[in-house]
């Protein structure tokens, strides 16, 4: 949701912030800014992709050693020049790029118009800055003084980054509730919402934490509380290699990233599982297991994708480990009041680490004393930060806005989270225990050869891509996968879709089958099998399109639907991991087909830091 980028150095500043802002459009690609110091203030913005803004400044003088730029994902106003940041103040001489939301603007607007200022954009973002300014003018202070002050009155989320006209070589920068990485080069400094802008000049980081500031110039990084006293900036190393955040000779990053997932999914399982001495080593859980294995309940709290990978947890953990789950979207739990007692286990789930919904619920529960286990895919972001214990997902940088190889590391973590505790409970017999384990090695190898599916998938696109609506159906551990593909399938074609239980259907959805319709079955080999049979049944009976993800050698559904993509055979514990893969493929290349920008789909952005 937005994406800054800053520099200050001896190296020329567009460039660096340009391919920055390159490397996070994945978080807001409605416009885009950049404002550069260099003898005056310059200030460059564009509606549109980041390549707009690029063409639009061909010829123009950027020659800058600082500068601050942002994409951005509209909240306050449409997207427009106007609206794109970075904003200036009254006078001119300050600019700001802000992420996140000021949610008392207006009243912060209105008292600014009765003093004589003047708004030319919609954003909450020239609110904030034209009260600094305000603030600046009246004390009579420095600017770092003005922003503490400000910081102070404003409700809602930031990181916010200014340059001033007078202080030319020095960003100030504050972060609460959005995430905010300083790089640290040799006489030169990177600020950034993560830190792909970052990798290839260093390595050293700091990650910014909530109602802290920043004062960064080429050679010096000054941090604050809001209470004006000086913080040791706490230096961390990333571990993360320029590759990662290329395409790597694919078209797109979402089919690059749903190829690395027996890759990813391997990195997950790795020093973790250890199948032939039947042992899973996860040290999160570990030194938290008496209270996860007694917990009175678990609640999983995420939202997207991450709750579809929640809501398959809670089947996994109450079959392996008969601890009752909830499943809750993270929207509605921070807001509704909910009953946490100091004995439940919250399991927070969360690609970015950053998503605002997610943060708040957490804190909520954590007020109420429920020990916090993050499963989050970002090192370092702010979920892995303020969560008790975790696991990392270890899916790499996920740079298309639809979440493929996450999502399946996330399964992966929930289910080697579920076994180790149900180990420790006794609620699991060795022989299913071992045999489970052996099932999740296996794994990758069989996520390898689901991929070959891909061009069957892609002929199903062509065929299919006209659909004005798809009905996806799934049973028992599947039924989240149905949820994922119409998820995924909204997301990246923009075609309507549904995901529902295979057996509810006949309560309401079937009314909407016809010979147009595709239903497309989540219907590998389960407990569950002879009962979608019969579901396929009720469709094919009402003329419905089947198209069925099967497990090899499924004869009876092959002869019943109209297409069927096979997947290597599994318990059904793992099979949701292989079933997710061809819908995963299905969106992408119906995506294609209909010619979108299948890694930046409209309005949606990979970061939801806003709530
Ligand atoms: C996934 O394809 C989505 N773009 C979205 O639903 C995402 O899963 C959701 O916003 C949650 O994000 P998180 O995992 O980073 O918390």
């Amino acid at each position: 949701m937005c994406g800054i980028v800053a520099y200050v150095g001896p190296k020329e500043a567009y460039p660096v912030i340009l391919k920055g802002l390159k490397r996070l459009e994945y978080r807001g690609y409605d416009s885009s800014g950049v404002a550069l110091l260099n003898s005056g203030l310059k200030v460059f913005k564009k509606k549109g992709k980041v390549a707009e803004l690029e063409d639009s400044l061909v010829g123009k003088d950027v020659h800058a050693h600082i500068g601050i730029g942002h994409t951005r994902w509209a909240t306050h106003g449409e997207p427009s020049d106007r609206n794109a940041h970075p904003h200036q103040s009254e006078n001119g001489k300050l600019a700001m790029i802000h992420n996140g939301i000021i949610e008392n603007y207006s009243q912060l607007k209105n008292e600014l118009i009765k003093k004589g200022y003047h708004f030319i954009s919609d954003t909450d973002t020239e609110v904030l800055l034209k009260f600094i300014e305000d603030i600046q003018q009246n004390n009579n202070c420095t600017l770092e003084e003005a922003v503490r002050i400000a910081l102070k009155r404003v409700v809602g989320a930031y990181v916010i980054v200014l340059i001033d006209q007078d202080n030319p070589d020095t960003l100030i920068a504050a972060r609460k509730g959005s995430p905010l990485v300083i790089g640290i080069g040799k006489g030169e400094h990177f600020l950034a919402s993560d830190a792909s802008p970052i990798i290839e000049y260093t390595k050293e980081v700091v990650y910014v934490n909530d109602y802290e500031l920043a004062i960064i110039r080429p050679d010096e990084l000054i941090l604050k509380n809001l209470g004006n006293e000086k913080i040791t900036p706490y230096v961390t190393k990333l571990d993360m290699e320029l590759a990662a955040i290329e395409k790597g000779g694919y078209d797109h990053f979402m089919l690059k990233e749903i190829f690395e997932q027996p890759d990813t999914i391997f990195d997950c399982l790795r020093g973790r599982l250890d199948a032939a001495n039947a042992s899973i080593t996860m040290a999160g859980v570990q030194n938290n297991i008496d209270q996860i294995k007694n917990a009175s309940r678990i609640i999983i709290i995420a939202c997207g994708t991450s709750w579809h990978a929640g809501l398959l947890a809670e089947y996994i953990f109450e079959e392996l480990c008969r601890i009752p789950v909830e499943v809750e979207y993270a929207s509605e739990f921070r807001y509704r009041n909910p009953v946490v007692r100091p004995g439940d286990v919250i399991i927070a789930v969360s690609q970015s680490g950053e998503t605002a919904d997610t943060l708040v619920a957490i804190e909520k529960a954590k007020e109420q004393g429920a020990l916090i286990f993050g499963v989050v895919n970002v090192v370092g972001s702010s979920i892995a930060r303020i969560s008790n214990a975790g696991a990392y997902t270890h899916a790499g940088p996920e740079i298309g806005v639809a979440s493929t190889k996450a999502f399946t590391a996330q399964l992966v973590v929930l289910t080697l989270i579920a076994l180790k505790v149900a180990h420790a409970k006794g609620s699991i017999d060795t022989q299913r225990f071992v045999h489970l384990l052996n099932e999740l090695h296996d794994i990758p190898e069989k996520v390898k050869a689901t991929l070959q599916t891909a061009d069957a998938v892609k002929k199903l696109a062509e065929k299919n891509k006209d659909a004005k609506d798809f009905l996806y159906l799934g049973r028992g551990y599947n039924f989240p996968i149905a949820l994922e593909g119409a998820l995924k399938l909204k997301e990246i074609s923009y075609i309507h879709a549904e995901g529902y239980p295979a057996a509810e259907m006949k309560h309401g959805p079937i009314a909407l089958v016809d010979e147009t319709l595709p239903v497309v079955f989540v219907a590998t080999k389960d407990s569950y099998h002879e009962k979608i049979v019969s579901n396929i049944q009720e469709i094919k009976a009402r003329k419905g399109k089947v198209i069925a993800i099967v497990t090899e050698g499924d004869d009876t559904i092959t002869a019943m639907a109209d297409d069927v993509i096979a997947v290597p055979e599994a318990d059904e514990i793992m099979a949701p991991i292989l079933s997710v893969i061809p819908l995963q493929l299905l969106a992408y290349y119906i995506g294609i087909a209909k010619d979108l920008d299948v890694d930046k789909p409209r309005n949606l952005a990979k970061s939801v830091t806003v709530e």
